[in-house]
């Protein structure tokens, strides 16, 4: 039996909680939540609130980079060509166009804004990546892309925007009255939960890579913007769709953290246990074939070898280059006793990108009216099914810019009501039975990775869905008091909707490869699946 998901994890009601008015909240604070803040106009009041301390968002941990056309020898085709081949014939192309176009006018911001990427001469320093024809990533810090430029963005959103920012608070669910989205119940540790009223909501809460048991995720990407615009009645697109970085750092006790694929860009090998290279084999791209490839060739080859990982040889990188150039990665391997200048360091695929997410138009509007969203949690077309490096970074800025100025233009024309709505939710009867959260967390998480990992099966999928729904019955009617408990629900929503979408189709494409269904069939499948609750009409 399906399970019931419910319209909000928690009861309230209106008289018991206290009440917070502004024109636009944003939830999220990585890449899109901040520059979607960035663009709001000054005279209307904005929230930002984010789960973790600002500086924990996905964005922050991206070490690659940001593609954009900025070097002379590259062209705006190229990269639209490049992100069209990779994206499995399901990109938007006219969205495409938009964000490439785009994309080297807001790189300059973000250098106006105080990043500084890394240079010689003067010159920026451009890498490359998989399914990329021209050196077009800027980076900063060789490693910390992410981090350089969230730093810059936090700093002038701080000094020069009006914004209030709520850290530390977790968004519960969106606020819906009439079909409309009307702000979100939140909850801080120290303050409980308080009623934002929003004339415009954005929602910017990036992934949901902690579903898997391996993951280059912070352990805050547990698919709550995902799981709550599905609870409000929004619909989802393409939720089959996570992308698995091939390389992944895999030592038994250390945090799963990422390898940049820029390490292969710079010339470093894959090699199996024994020491043989193999990428060749698979593509003639070898290392810097799409992700999809290289993850599906090293799942294959450790198959082979019986060996739960495979390796980055760096002997090809000039002595001293592979330090200089990732000080991160040779600083997180060096703890636990690998030494990159010398050392080969184990790695082996992790779910990595939520490709599939809310539906947006190319300002950001989702399909619930006054919402809108940007980055990793929305579907918008440009990465189809795979997306390509570095090009994710850039969506946030693009449409986290687009949705801003969008719902700002939107919350500028409509007039002050400080009105709450008669929204309530009753108690249900307390559960006495205790559950083990932990317990089922970890539980989903080996089961997605092993069922809907990098390679999936009809009759695996089936029986995870069965496994899913199971827990589902009893865990999502019970009303927790913490986060604990509204992750393990909201993982547990998305970790459904991926499942069904996953058993649904029936072929391979891009980063969803169905060893039953090995093909492509675009006669079936070339089109996009859609996710909405059951009684979306009546939220
Ligand atoms: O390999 C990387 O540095 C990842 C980049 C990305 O996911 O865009």
């Amino acid at each position: 039996m399906t399970p019931t998901i419910p319209r909000y994890l928690v009861p309230f009601h209106p008289k018991n909680i206290p009440h917070h008015f502004v024109d636009v909240l944003v939830i999220g604070g990585g890449i899109a939540g901040m520059r979607a803040t960035m663009a709001i106009d000054p005279q209307l009041s904005t929230l930002v609130v984010t789960k973790d301390k600002l500086q924990e968002s996905n964005s922050a941990y991206a070490q690659g980079g940001i593609a954009g056309v900025l070097a002379p020898e590259d062209k705006i085709a190229n990269h639209v060509a490049d992100t069209l081949s990779a994206g499995g014939d399901l990109c938007d192309p006219a969205i495409v166009e938009m964000v490439i176009r785009e994309a080297p006018a807001h790189i300059r911001e973000l250098i106006e804004w105080g990043t500084v990427f890394d240079r010689e001469q003067g010159e920026l320093l451009l890498g490359r990546e998989g399914g990329h024809s021209h050196n077009r990533i800027a980076h900063a810090l060789g490693d910390a892309t992410g981090r350089e430029i969230m730093r810059a963005m936090i700093e002038r959103a701080r000094q020069e925007l009006g914004a209030q920012i709520w850290q530390n608070t977790f968004t519960i669910d969106l606020l819906t009255h009439e079909g409309e989205c009307r702000g979100a119940l939140v909850w801080h540790k120290n303050h409980g939960r308080t009623f934002v009223w929003a004339k415009q909501t954005i929602l910017c809460t990036g992934g949901a890579g902690q579903i898997f048991r391996e993951t280059t995720n912070p352990l805050i990407a547990t698919g709550d913007g995902h799981a709550i615009a599905y609870r409000a009645g929004a619909e989802l697109l393409d939720m089959e769709f996570m992308q698995f970085h091939p390389t992944v750092l895999y030592i038994a006790g250390s945090s799963r953290s990422l390898i940049t694929e820029a390490i292969r860009g710079e010339g470093a090998l894959l090699v199996d246990a024994s020491g043989k290279r193999f990428m060749p084999e698979f593509d003639e791209r070898a290392e810097l074939a799409p992700r999809d490839i290289v993850s599906q060739a090293i799942n294959d080859r450790m198959r082979k070898t019986r060996h739960p990982c495979v390796y980055l040889d760096l002997s090809p990188l000039e002595a001293g280059q592979a330090k200089k150039r990732f000080p991160g990665i040779a600083r997180r391997c060096a703890e636990f006793g690998i030494d990159i200048a010398q050392d080969r360091i184990p790695v082996r695929p992790g779910a990595h990108y939520m490709i599939g997410g809310v539906k947006v138009n190319e300002v950001g509007y989702s399909t619930l009216p006054r919402l809108w969203a940007a980055g990793e949690v929305t579907s918008s077309g440009l990465h189809g099914a795979n997306r390509l490096g570095s090009n994710s970074l850039l969506e946030g800025l693009v449409y986290g810019a687009h949705a801003g100025k969008a719902a700002s233009a939107a919350a500028l024309i409509e007039p002050d009501t400080f009105r709450a709505l008669p929204l309530e939710n009753r108690s249900r009867p307390p559960q006495t039975e205790p559950l083990d959260l932990q317990d089922i967390r970890n539980s989903l998480k080996s089961l997605m990775w092993r069922a809907a990992g990098v390679q999936r099966e009809g009759q695996q999928l089936r029986e995870a869905s069965a496994s899913i729904d199971a827990w589902c019955h009893y865990v999502l009617p019970r009303q927790f008091t913490d986060p604990a408990g509204w992750e393990l629900q909201n993982m547990l929503t998305v970790a459904r909707v991926m499942i069904t979408a996953a058993l649904s189709r029936e072929e391979s494409r891009g980063v969803h490869l169905r060893s039953d269904f090995p093909e492509q069939d675009d006669r079936h499948w070339q089109r996009h699946l859609v996710a909405v609750r059951e009684d979306a009409e009546q939220v």
